[in-house]
């Protein structure tokens, strides 16, 4: 026996310094052995560790748990090896794997260590759960139903299934997603078309309706996307956000602006009918009685003897009166609504208004009428009409300009009206302030006939304002 020794040492020496995992002998708490393996993941050399305190190697927080269990082990009361962490000859920390047992070295007591570094494994470990308790809290802050489907079946949903669908998640884990939808043709339709889809393309969106847990149909945005580079699996995510009110609301707004345009267009026809009404009363009532009066006095004038020469230049400031009167009433009546636009149409109407403009601003005001064999539509003419005086009074009072042109003309199926100015110029925020009303009645006015508005202005060098409809096709 006592010869084999030296013989059986060797052997285990050199087992042990080929092993990788680390070995060691303690006696009386010191490292009496260590093999090159451990010497390496400490970070001491063998004569470093030879005569160490094996506790001080091991992390504060962890030398009295790792010595009970050690302990344990030695005693028979503990079989699976335990975990702690050391801190390395250059201060990093490391995460051992240990079983320790008793045996006699050098004729006295003492523990063989084994222990393994297991570092590398923890961390990745440690980075998993992370990532997983990432993943669970980001499921949870998103406001949209996330689930994931096997073959159409849960295996996972997030917290928000409750506010949107009213389900608990729990409940839907192992069901089929027809839960979620109001009848079987419609689950088969958004299968249908989630799955081939998804077949070309990672990720797929639409709109379409769903039922909560208590049968309230609510309308949702759903977004699938597929799990891995193929569907072969039929694992897919979806998403499912709550749009009903949303889309209620998109409903209401564009519903009360329609109202709100045939209100305008309504009152822009009761306006125009009351203003030809009012013009024609003038005109033809007024009109007449006055012209009357006139004959009255050029028969009292014929007929005043001679020499009364106070009473002749009465009449004559009376019959002045009377032409100036019939002067102005048929210049409101005209500003009412002019005749010509009714008899001779838009073209004739806007020379006469362009040079109207002239005289009265002494702005020039030329004329380029290209369209004037159009037959247009009477409210349409009236309505193109009205943006030009209002362009022509946005001119006399902002512009500052010397010259304006207006030019109407046919550009394919469209009608286009275009004024241009040599003033100080529009700018962007004034067009598009919203309480332009003169330029938002131009927009609403091209509007209701499906043309086009468009005001660009150069600072300088003038505005310019084009307006496009398109005509009704014959
Ligand atoms: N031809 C133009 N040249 C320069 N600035 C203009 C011209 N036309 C309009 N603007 C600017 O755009 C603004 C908005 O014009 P808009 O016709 O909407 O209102 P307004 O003429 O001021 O008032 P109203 O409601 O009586 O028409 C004007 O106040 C003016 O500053
Ligand atoms: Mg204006």
């Amino acid at each position: 026996m006592s010869k084999s020794r030296p013989f059986d040492e060797d052997l285990y020496r050199t087992l042990a310094n080929s092993s990788q995992a680390g070995v060691y002998i303690l006696q009386d708490g010191k490292f009496q052995f260590a093999n090159p393996h451990i010497q390496e993941y400490a970070g001491y050399t063998e004569g470093e560790m030879l005569g160490m305190d094996s506790l001080s190697l091991i992390h504060p927080v962890d030398r009295a748990p790792a010595r009970k269990n050690a302990i344990r082990m030695l005693k028979g009361q503990r079989f699976s090896p335990y975990e702690f962490r050391i801190i390395t000859g250059d201060g990093r920390t490391k995460w051992i794997l240990e079983s320790v047992t008793s045996i006699h070295y050098g004729g006295r007591p003492a523990v063989l260590g084994n222990s393994m570094n297991i570092t590398e494994q923890k961390e990745a470990r440690n980075r998993l759960e992370e990532l997983e308790a990432l993943e669970s809290s980001i499921l949870d802050a998103i406001p949209h139903a996330v689930i994931g489907l096997h073959n159409r079946v849960f295996n996972f949903a997030n917290n928000a299934v409750k506010s949107v669908f009213g389900w608990r998640p729990e409940e839907l884990i192992g069901k089929d997603v027809r839960l979620l939808y109001r009848n079987d043709r419609e689950y088969e339709e958004i299968a249908d078309l989630f799955y081939s889809a998804l077949e070309k393309q990672r990720t797929f969106h639409t709109e379409f309706p769903c039922r909560r847990k208590d049968g309230v149909e609510i309308i949702c945005m759903v977004r699938a996307s597929r799990i891995g580079e193929t569907l072969r699996e039929r694992r897919i995510v979806v998403t499912y956000e709550d749009i009903t009110e949303r889309i209620q609301a998109e409903k209401e707004l564009e519903h009360s602006r329609q109202e709100l345009r045939n209100l305008s267009a309504h009152q822009q026809t009761v306006r125009e009918e009351e203003r030809t009404r009012i013009a024609r009363e003038i005109h033809d009532e007024l009109g007449q009685t006055l012209t009357a009066l006139k004959m009255d006095i050029a028969w009292l004038k014929h007929r005043l003897p001679a020499g009364l020469n106070p009473l002749h230049a009465k009449m004559r400031q009376m019959s002045t009166l009377a032409d100036a009167t019939i002067e102005t009433v048929h210049r409101i009546a005209t500003e009412l609504r002019p005749g010509l636009l009714d008899d001779l149409g838009l073209a004739a109407a806007i020379e006469w208004q362009a040079a109207d403009f002239q005289s009265r601003s002494g702005i020039v005001c030329s004329a380029v009428l290209a369209a004037d064999d159009l037959e247009l539509d009477r409210d349409l003419a009236t309505s193109l009409f009205r943006i030009f005086q209002e362009t022509l009074t946005n001119i006399a009072r902002h512009a500052g300009a010397t010259r304006t042109e207006v030019r109407l003309e046919r550009n394919g199926d469209r009608i286009v009206l275009t004024v241009a100015d040599n003033g100080r110029g529009i700018t962007k925020k004034q067009s598009e302030n919203d309480r332009a009303f003169g330029i938002i009645g131009m927009r609403e006015r091209a509007h209701l006939w499906g043309g086009e508005l468009s005001i660009t202005g150069s600072r300088n060098e003038g505005t310019k304002v084009t307006v496009a409809i398109p005509l009704p096709r014959p």
